[in-house]
């Protein structure tokens, strides 16, 4: 709800659970005015600016709270600004805002949009706020467009997606924080007066130390009560998620583009458009939040062949293999994965140029002939040939200064010349705001595609971003550089989706780093993390699950030890854990025993059976957090609840530990379920209507738990009405 004072500002009166649509709603709302205290109101019936809940605040006014963007005026370096309403427009359906990734609507009955138009009359600029409700989901869309009209340029140096004022501060800020190989866990934090806020300026969204992703919990809220509102950026570069409580005790939460290295330039004419935020609330805490990204994201967000459609289960040779391998090694490897019952081979790092270790060969995307002498053609032939379909792992948008792509293009390279130039992983950033560059990888890659038989590619990306400098922008345009970027990644991303429609993309930036809704446009799934224990993976699930639909996360079942943590978990866990994602294998099968082999074509059957279930039909809740306690539980319902899978795990094993009672969600409490309940190999079955289910509980089997092995032990439960 948004309301206009009689000097053209405008503010926010409300933004919660839905109200009735009545004209007399706040009418009398926000009328008291102070005079005085830190600047006048400037007439009756105007805001007072500290006391307002303006909705998309300026830099310069009586606001002294942070403002939601900044335009210089090149004609004489003012920042300041005052844009008035001008006008208002509202029509069914809803826009993209190409060449940035959006949400979206299958026909205009989805979604109504409402584009306020503002303007400041000594710059000439105007600004366009633009707001999306979708009908089927509670969510609302916000991105902000800036149009100049001047004869002299203007800079805009800050430009947030969105801005919202709440009456009170009583709220518990979420985000998901973490690093490399333990991505997204959940930590909260109470607001007090000031800032709190969460950033990315590596050139990812935040990388793996920040999702960009904050919510707001009321005092109340928990996973399945009381009031959340989530806020997600849909970008992969820099953000900047901010939240501040003033003196008088009023929230503001802003998210977009993060302002530091950050100016965009307009000349007469010209516009520039804001990434956009999807603003969720739910009236049903965490779970009713994360359930309406889920849906909002499979089916709005995600395109193509592969949204709502069950992913192939997968085998990818890197944790097996690393970069040693020849043809015949890897060809082993994919004849063990048909073998149980795995649809796709993924080749991994290592299969072109002098890429035999991670200092060499990057950028020189033709096939290295000494380890595959039939060549990426070859290859994908005899693995098709086999039944299975090929997946290619590229990492675009970097270079080894050991290839001959620096040997022939040193240039090609962001930073600054003379400058010292940091390598990340022995890899240099290629520049992509040149349009030249992007062309030479593009051109590269299709080569290798259109000569093969490829159906999945997984987009890589190891290193961030360090002096962020563009060798061609000019010294006014240098702030533009990072955002630059991004719109080249975006531009390859659809060039190449475009040309090659069915392939299935998966975007990877060692583990999720970049797993954001920016790249879910592009690539229906991501590599969750590179750490791949089962006990880790609970955690970082958990916390993707915030946000992200199971359809999203890569989850692959890896080998013992773990490769990161030198842990041993058992197989049934790993599997059992992997099933709430994508599933995929990433170890060489051929050293598994004959036992292990049965257990693994019994969870590659398992996974088809229950796919549809998990990645496409199913309603996911979370219920016990790993991150407050040693055990972890979620479920996945099927709508009519009918069906369900549940999972519970346990990190330590307990000697004489209390009966634990696992209780269920979502299921119907009148109705009699029949669950088969397995651990390690060990299988029972029984009955129980499903409010015991839900308000007993089921008993976890402890005795059974020590037998599969006590440490990092599960239990699978599947669950199906009876009547
Ligand atoms: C990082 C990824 O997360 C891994 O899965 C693997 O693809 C390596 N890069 C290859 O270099």
């Amino acid at each position: 709800m948004i309301k206009t004072a009689d000097d053209g500002q405008i503010a926010g009166v409300y933004y919660g659970r839905r109200l009735t649509d009545d004209p007399r709603m706040f009418s009398n709302y926000q009328k008291e005015t102070r005079e005085g205290i830190t600047i006048d109101v400037p007439e009756p019936g105007c805001f007072t600016p500290v006391l307002s809940r303006a909705e998309y605040p300026v830099y310069g006014t009586g606001d002294y709270r942070t403002p939601a963007f900044e335009v210089r005026n090149e004609s004489n370096g003012s920042l300041l600004g005052r844009f008035e309403y001008q006008s208002h427009r509202i029509y069914a359906g809803k826009k993209d805002i190409l060449p940035l990734p959006s949400t979206y609507t299958m026909n205009d009955d989805e979604a109504d949009t409402l584009e306020i138009t503002l303007h400041d009359p000594v710059l000439h600029t105007d600004l366009l706020l633009s707001y999306t409700i979708f009908r089927d989901f509670a969510v609302i869309t916000r991105h902000a467009s800036f149009l100049h009209h001047g004869e002299s340029p203007v800079s805009i140096r800050r430009a947030m997606s969105m801005s919202v004022d709440f009456d009170g501060s009583a709220f518990t800020m979420l985000q998901l924080s973490g690093a490399w190989a333990r991505e997204k866990y959940v930590k909260t934090r109470p607001l007090t007066p000031g800032i709190s806020a969460i950033q990315g300026i590596d050139g990812t969204c935040g990388g793996c130390e920040q999702n960009p992703f904050l919510a707001l919990m009321r005092p109340d809220a928990s996973e399945d009560t009381g009031e959340v509102y989530g806020f997600s950026l849909v970008y992969s570069g820099n953000f900047l998620g901010l939240v501040e409580v003033s003196s008088y005790d009023i929230t503001r939460i802003m998210m977009g583009i993060h302002p530091i290295n950050f100016t965009w330039r307009l000349e007469k004419g010209e516009s520039f458009t804001t990434p956009e935020t999807v603003m969720v609330y739910s009236g049903n805490g965490l779970n009713g939040m994360s359930q309406t990204y889920h849906s909002l994201y499979k089916t709005r967000l995600q395109r193509g062949p592969w949204r709502e459609k069950e992913r192939p289960i997968l085998l990818n040779n890197w944790e097996a293999t690393h970069m040693s391998f020849d043809e015949d090694k890897i060809l082993r490897i994919a004849e063990k994965a048909k073998d149980v019952g795995a649809e796709l081979f993924v080749l991994d790092d290592g299969w072109f140029g002098e890429r035999n270790d991670a200092t060499k060969g990057l950028g020189d995307w033709f096939v290295n002939k000494e380890k595959l002498p039939s060549g990426i053609d070859g290859l994908s032939e005899k693995i098709e040939a086999m039944g299975l379909q090929f997946g290619l792992w590229v990492e675009l948008e970097m270079v080894n200064k050991d290839s001959r792509l620096f040997r022939e293009h040193p240039d090609y390279v962001i930073g600054e010349p003379g400058r010292f130039n940091s390598t990340g992983r022995h890899q240099y950033v290629l520049d992509f705001t040149r349009q030249e560059v992007v062309d030479a990888v593009y051109e590269m890659i299709c080569r290798v595609i259109s000569g093969a038989r490829i159906s999945y590619i997984k987009w890589d990306l190891n290193r961030y971003m360090s002096e962020p400098f563009g060798k061609e922008l000019p010294p006014e345009r240098q702030g533009e550089f990072m955002h630059r970027y991004m719109l080249g990644v975006y531009g390859l991303y659809q060039r190449l989706t475009e040309r090659f429609p069915s392939i299935l993309f998966e975007s990877c930036a060692s583990g999720g780093k970049r797993f954001d809704p920016g790249m879910m446009y592009y690539a229906p799934q991501t590599w969750t993390s590179d750490d791949t224990d089962a006990n880790e993976r609970v955690k970082i699930q958990y916390g993707t699950s915030m946000v992200y639909p199971l359809i999203s996360m890569g989850s692959h079942v890896s080998a013992v030890p773990n490769e990161q943590m030198n842990r041993v978990t058992p197989l049934a866990s790993r599997a059992n854990v992997a099933y709430f994602g994508t599933f995929g294998y990433e170890l060489d099968l051929n050293l598994l025993s004959a036992a292990e082999i049965e257990m693994v074509k019994e969870q590659v059957r398992f996974m088809k059976k229950y796919r549809r279930l998990i990645q496409v039909d199913g309603i996911f809740y979370r219920i016990l957090s790993p991150f407050e306690s040693n055990e972890c539980g979620w479920i996945v319902v099927s709508p009519d609840r009918t069906r369900a899978l549940a999972l519970y795990f346990q990190t330590l094993n307990q000697v004489e530990a209390p009966i634990c009672y696992f209780r269920l969600k979502a299921l119907e409490p009148g109705m009699n379920y029949h669950i088969a309940q397995s651990v390690g190999g060990k299988k029972k079955e029984m009955d129980a209507r499903g409010d015991e289910l839900m308000y007993a509980g089921i008993q976890i089997p402890r005795a059974d738990l020590t037998d599969a092995g006590g440490d990092f032990t599960s239990v699978l439960f599947e669950i199906v009405q009876t009547e």
